[in-house]
């Protein structure tokens, strides 16, 4: 069994396995030059050599116990053939949504479009880089990817004014990405990968009463379509206010943590394994400060199954030597 699978399935304390979300990225000079010349970022995550390169980059630097594959979750619209685009300084720009477009989207012709993707997990997989430790597929929750799908980009803080206007349509969405989310999951794992994390990025921004048809449901469907095929599950419902509730109802194998959630309450709220916390803008301060928040984190999950990561992902103005402090620090522990 790998560090990762020795929490979370057999719920080991002590072992503080690590990986980031975000370690293939901008912060690393060797990733900024393959992005220099691949401007386009869909192309560049379809791109089987370069897309496993770069999922390997951080392994060869640190000591990380997991990689995670470089995608992203907006290759699902793009698997259902809406129109999307990378812009620099601003993020993913969507085209247009036709809900009957969408309905006949064929299961083949989605795989066919992101089997790069599953390429490039296969190839990582058989890495040696790899042995004793995971390979962490990924795919957006519903709700998260229908808030891009609707509002074409970021919601930053808020959605747009009449986004709720239309229940039919996001019902049937959800529906739809259901299915292809259960068809995404299923090849990652075909392909070898060993973990699997859904991101929820924007359940935050969603009121209580919201949460159950929007996040709770949803996510759930997935949740247990992942444990049936015996692969551990890692939720992050990003910004939610009750962790506890969302654990109780969705029951993912771990789930990760904001940074405004306060680690030593949350270990007695919550007994399944938890993973990440640490805001990522202290990796942006100094060593001595990055050991003694990272030791917050560690101290605080002494005794409950942890493993090491962030609360959201790795800064691209991040320096690489404080991740390798990092590392080193939370392995040294
Ligand atoms: O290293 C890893 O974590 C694996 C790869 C990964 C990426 N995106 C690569 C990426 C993963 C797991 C994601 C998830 C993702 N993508 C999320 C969920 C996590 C989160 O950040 O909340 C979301 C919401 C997206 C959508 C997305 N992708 C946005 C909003 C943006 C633009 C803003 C930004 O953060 O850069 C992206 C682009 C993106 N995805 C980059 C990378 C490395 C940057 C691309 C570049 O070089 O410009």
């Amino acid at each position: 069994m790998t560090p990762i699978q020795e929490t979370i399935i057999n719920k080991k304390t002590n072992n503080s396995p690590i990986w980031l979300m975000r370690q293939a990225g901008r912060y690393l000079p060797e990733f900024r030059e393959i992005r220099k010349l691949n401007p386009n970022f869909i192309n560049l995550c379809l791109n089987v050599n370069l897309s496993s390169e770069i999922t390997l980059q951080p392994l060869k630097r640190f000591d990380l116990d997991a990689a995670i594959i470089f995608s992203d979750i907006l290759m699902i619209p793009y698997g259902l053939n809406q129109k999307i685009e990378f812009k620099r300084d601003f993020g993913p720009q969507l085209g247009s949504l036709d809900l009957d477009d969408l309905s006949n989207v064929d299961q083949v012709d989605f795989i066919e479009k992101l089997y790069p993707v599953y390429k490039s997990i296969k190839k990582v997989s058989e890495n040696n880089l790899i042995k004793n430790k995971n390979v962490i597929g990924f795919v957006g929750a519903p709700w998260t990817l229908l808030v891009y799908m609707i509002n074409k980009h970021s919601p930053k803080k808020e959605l747009i004014k009449d986004f709720f206007k239309d229940e039919f349509l996001i019902n049937r969405i959800l529906i739809i990405l259901e299915k292809f989310l259960k068809l995404h999951i299923d090849q990652q794992i075909k392909s070898g990968a060993t973990v699997i994390q859904i991101f929820d990025s924007w359940a935050g921004l969603l009121e209580e009463k919201d949460l159950p048809n929007y996040v709770y449901i949803p996510t759930l469907n997935l949740v247990d379509y992942v444990k049936s095929l015996n692969v551990p599950v890692i939720c992050f419902p990003r910004g939610v206010k009750n962790y506890k509730n969302y654990c109780d109802i969705v029951k993912p194998d771990a789930v990760n943590i904001d940074y405004d959630v306060n680690p030593v309450s949350i270990c007695k709220e919550i007994n399944i394994p938890i993973q990440g916390g640490l805001d990522p803008k202290i990796l942006l301060t100094n060593k001595e400060n990055l050991k003694k928040e990272a030791r917050r984190y560690l101290d605080a999950f002494k005794d409950h199954p942890y493993i090491f990561n962030l609360g959201h992902g790795v800064l691209p103005q991040t320096d690489p030597n404080m991740v390798d402090y990092l590392v080193k620090m939370v392995k040294d522990y």
